[in-house]
């Protein structure tokens, strides 16, 4: 989508949000799919409320875009704009046991800096891509820990409310690959209460958990992670891999031969091709197990 309105750029201007326009979200997203549309980014969080109702009253409408490592953006021109927040600097600033980090911040390098002032615990977060925002919205996990257990505070700006607010962290609920935050939800900032360690030993947890990861999924491909959650009780991934749907193809969208839940872009693949493909793959698992692959992956398609 296209903002046509020459009024508005000035007033964005003002509001410190920069246009990019025709932005290829193929190029902002790690499964390398997506189509085209405005992206606004914000670099003051006040001024999003002020940009909410500008967009609002001349009808146009947005998505907030994080780090675009667990999206699935459908193909060609898109009918929304896209709204990002620019990233601050420092984006994370420390204060005894706690951090508070900036929502645009990227996880790894947030586990890397925190790590390295002797705060541990998130150390089996470090190969997961994206934004502390993102994995936030979603409590991202990995090797037996989450996000969401050091939360502490959050400021978000609440599209229902049309206002910026700060929750404590009891109350927000995180389970697994999902929390009590609205879909339209915007994360701003958080705080995290991170236990001290010191900094070999986090060390030693992040080089285990980089060499399980990299021996088990597929790090140098397009993908999004894991395309779907986890049963209660099952994997996946070995359920795919049980099927022997590892190389299932269509056109470029290709169940990855390392991680049968990673499903990646093997060249040129299209939102409908990586779509078909997950359609296809949760009908034969539920044929083969009577059981429905809920989506682990967010799908913005129209
Ligand atoms: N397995 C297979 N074949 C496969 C893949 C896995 O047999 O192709 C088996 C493995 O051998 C293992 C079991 O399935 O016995 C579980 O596999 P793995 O340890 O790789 O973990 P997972 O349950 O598939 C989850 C998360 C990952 C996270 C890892 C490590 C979900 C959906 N996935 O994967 O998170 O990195 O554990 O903690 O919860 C993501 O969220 O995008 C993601 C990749």
């Amino acid at each position: 989508m296209r903002i046509s309105d020459a009024s508005l750029p000035g007033e964005l201007a003002k509001l410190g949000v920069a246009v990019r326009a025709g932005v290829w979200l193929a190029e902002l997203t790690s499964l390398g799919i997506g189509g085209t549309t405005d992206l606004l980014r914000i670099t003051r969080h006040d001024s999003i409320p002020t940009l909410v109702e500008l967009l609002e009253e001349r009808q146009i409408p947005y998505r907030f875009l994080g780090g675009g490592s667990n999206l699935l953006v459908g193909d060609g021109e898109l009918p929304w704009i896209v709204l990002q927040l620019a990233k601050p600097e420092p984006d994370v600033t420390l204060d005894g046991n706690f951090a508070h980090v900036d929502a645009a911040a990227d996880l790894g390098r947030t586990v890397t800096y925190c790590a390295k002032h002797h705060l541990g615990g998130m150390e089996g977060l470090i190969g997961v891509p994206g934004t502390v925002g993102g994995a936030l919205r979603m409590n991202a996990g990995a090797y037996g820990m989450q996000i969401g257990s050091y939360v502490r505070e959050v400021k978000l700006y609440r599209t229902a409310k049309r206002r910026i607010e700060i929750l404590r962290g009891e109350q927000i609920s995180f389970e697994y690959r999902h929390t009590s935050f609205a879909a339209d939800d915007m994360m701003l900032a958080v705080t995290l209460e991170l236990p001290s360690k010191p900094y070999q030993e986090i060390l030693q947890g992040i080089r285990i958990c980089n060499q399980k990861r990299r021996s088990s999924q597929p790090l140098g491909q397009k993908s999004a992670g894991c395309i779907f959650k986890n049963p209660p009780g099952a994997s996946a991934g070995r359920m795919i891999d049980e099927l022997g749907l590892k190389g299932l193809s269509v056109g470029d969208a290709r169940v990855s031969d390392r991680h049968a839940n990673f499903f990646v872009n093997a060249g040129q693949a299209s939102a409908k091709d990586m779509l078909r493909l997950i359609a296809d793959v949760r009908s034969r698992v539920e044929q083969a197990y009577g059981l429905k692959l809920e989506n682990e992956v967010v799908v913005w398609n129209a």
